[in-house]
């Protein structure tokens, strides 16, 4: 299903990138909002989820780590980055490579993920709205007994104009994306949710948090329904730990991927 693979070359002189690419660089994610400075006095660099006092700014992307998990893989991503070019080896620059599915992580799917036609006509990563991608976004709470149905919708409320929403579900409580072995018991949109949504509400990005925003036994049928339309992004894998329910200005950017049915996303809520 996840067939295309991107390789992309990070070229860096920073210190901030070179020690991304060593191996005791992925420390347990700080729970806690601090308020950063601009600098690291150490030589070791500021790893943060958000940043600034009054204008905060919310990183709801998830690190890319070896330990990330994958989809329907026990192992997670794996070693998915080397360093290719070292400096310890003479070369001028450290030069890191990395090899993943393009589903990895925090993610948007495009029109092509299950629509072959879509596929071969190039309604790809690179076709995908950014005025849908960027913009006012509310952030709910969906309740924790049950998967995302066309009555658990309706419970929300969620008022007519709202055009993108992010549910923070049972997966953010249970740490899933935070842990290694994939989990098919995730919380997600059932096909008859997300029926409800494209005839009740002006929703066109959809964001959930875990790997899949439509739950493991339906995420075909539910992909391939909400996708069909071409005009609803979902946005999958969001990382809502630290982040209240409220309004917010939402800010994702998919890399270019021309070709690929899905990509890499960096997401951040302005509040
Ligand atoms: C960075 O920090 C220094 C002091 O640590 C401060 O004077 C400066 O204004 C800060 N710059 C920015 C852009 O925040
Ligand atoms: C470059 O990579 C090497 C590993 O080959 C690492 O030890 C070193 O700290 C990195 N940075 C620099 C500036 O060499
Ligand atoms: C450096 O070179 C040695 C010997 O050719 C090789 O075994 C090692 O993998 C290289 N390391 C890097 C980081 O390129
Ligand atoms: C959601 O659906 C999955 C199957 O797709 C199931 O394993 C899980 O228990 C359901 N979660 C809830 C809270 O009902």
């Amino acid at each position: 299903m996840y067939h295309l693979l991107i390789i992309v070359t990070i070229l860096s002189f920073s210190s901030i990138l070179i020690a991304f690419a060593v191996d005791e660089a992925f420390p347990s994610v700080p729970t806690t909002f601090s308020v950063a400075k601009n600098h690291s006095d150490d030589l070791k660099p500021i790893r943060r989820e958000v940043y600034g006092v009054e204008r905060k700014v919310f990183d709801i992307s998830h690190r890319y780590t070896p330990e990330l998990p994958a989809w329907e893989s026990s192992e997670g991503l794996g070693k998915f980055m080397r360093l290719a070019v070292s400096m310890k080896n003479g070369s001028v620059a450290n030069i890191s490579k990395m090899k993943l599915s393009v589903h990895s992580g925090t993610h948007v799917d495009a029109p092509g993920h299950f629509h072959e036609h879509y596929y071969d006509s190039g309604f790809d990563s690179d076709s995908l709205d950014l005025q849908i991608l960027n913009g006012p976004a509310l952030l709910v709470d969906v309740p924790r007994d049950k998967n995302i149905s066309a009555e658990v919708m309706k419970s929300l409320h969620i008022p007519k104009g709202i055009r993108r929403v992010l549910f923070k579900t049972l997966n953010t409580d249970r740490r899933l994306m935070f842990k290694k072995e994939f989990d098919s018991s995730f919380v997600g949109f059932l096909v008859d949710g997300a029926k409800w949504l494209v005839e009740n509400t002006d929703i066109k990005l959809v964001g959930l948090d875990y790997l899949s925003f439509a739950a493991y036994d339906e995420a075909p049928a539910t992909h391939r329904f909400i996708l069909e339309r071409r005009d609803i992004i979902p946005v999958e894998a969001l990382k809502l730990d630290d982040v209240e329910v409220g309004m917010y200005s939402l800010h994702c950017l998919p890399l270019r991927l021309v070709g690929a049915e899905g990509a890499p996303t960096r997401c951040i809520l302005i509040k």
